[in-house]
């Protein structure tokens, strides 16, 4: 049984068509990714799927229990991080997490062994007992992420949980979903962060206005519709115009990050064009080969670059 089963779903604020049809399936055990830029309808698809928004139509099912029917039961097996962290501030975070287990009827006892592995797993001894509203953002999204996790949810659904992280307290956090994942949990995670999309999701759906335009491991993503590699040749500033001619042949394009090649195998085209120009006495400062991104799928996809419109 899948983890999770989307069907169809269609969703309009008003005149806004948030969700246009959307249909995806994650596997049990898998991190699968909803990468898109503002306004593509993560958070309206994450919300309907953790059963705390109604589609117009379509269906929805959690481990086989459709959400539309049985929202309550989906709520038990879905631990739900909101992309703003809903923290009451004047309570320390200890507060804020024994409010939550309350809400979820969690006997005494059971709470404060959770709450010690939740502490462990995601260092918060620290600041356990302060007040989340003077907690650093990274800090207060520990709080939130242990909130999700508290009730030990088999589907966890993280809306950009990694926004506002420093480089290291990201991979941090790659790390701590891993653990989650060796656990068996099933991970649901929207980001606009394509290198995060790569690295830490199994499969990822890149969703565009409302719509699912792909869906792959990365790699295959890639190697589909990424287009192909490219070879950067930088060269000193008076040689520039010399090495575009020497390699006339092979279809240069001066950019701003040098004279970029398109290559089926870049592997062995590079020593092929450095004994070129060296040939014709011009030494490269530089040559780096650029294999495809996520980036490139979206904007093959698309027609536009995911970080312009994310800006
Ligand atoms: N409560 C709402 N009322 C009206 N329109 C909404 C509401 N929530 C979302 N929308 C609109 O629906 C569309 C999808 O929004 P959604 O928040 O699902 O996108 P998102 O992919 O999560 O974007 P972001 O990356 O900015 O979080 C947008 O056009 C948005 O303006
Ligand atoms: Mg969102």
């Amino acid at each position: 049984m899948p983890a999770v089963e989307v069907s169809e779903v269609r969703k309009s604020y008003g005149d806004v068509v948030a969700l246009d049809g959307v249909s995806l399936t994650v596997e049990e055990g898998e991190i699968y990714g909803l990468l898109g830029p503002n306004g593509a309808g993560k958070t309206t698809l994450m919300e309907i799927i953790a059963g705390l928004r109604a589609p117009d139509s379509g269906e929805v099912r959690v481990l086989g229990v459709d959400v539309v029917e049985h929202p309550r039961r989906v709520r038990e097996l879905v631990g739900f991080n909101p992309q703003e962290t809903l923290l009451y501030d004047p309570l320390t975070a200890r507060e804020n997490l024994e409010f939550v287990a309350a809400l979820y009827s969690m006997p005494r006892d059971e709470f404060q062994r959770r709450l010690e592995e939740l502490t462990d797993l995601l260092g918060m001894a620290d600041f356990l007992d302060r007040r989340t509203g003077k907690l650093s953002g990274g800090q207060q999204r520990r709080v939130s992420l242990a909130a999700s996790l508290l009730h030990r949810p088999p589907v966890i659904i993280l809306d950009e949980p990694t926004v506002g992280l420093d480089p290291d307290a990201r991979r941090d956090f790659w790390n701590l979903i891993e653990g989650l994942r060796s656990e068996g949990r099933t991970l649901l995670i929207s980001t606009h962060y394509m290198e995060e999309a790569d690295e830490l999701c199994d499969r990822v759906a890149i969703i565009d206005r409302g719509r699912i335009v792909a869906v792959g491991r990365p790699g295959e993503l890639k190697a589909r519709r990424g287009g192909r590699s490219k070879v950067i040749v930088r060269v000193r500033r008076r040689h520039v115009d010399r090495a575009l001619e020497i390699l006339g042949d092979h279809s240069p394009a001066l950019t701003a990050d040098g004279i970029v090649i398109e290559a089926e195998d870049p592997r062995t085209l590079v020593p092929d064009l450095v004994s070129l120009l060296q040939s014709r006495g011009v030494d490269p400062e530089s040559v780096e080969i650029r294999s495809p991104t996520l980036e490139d799928v979206f904007l093959n996809l698309t027609g536009r670059r995911l970080a312009e419109v994310v800006e």
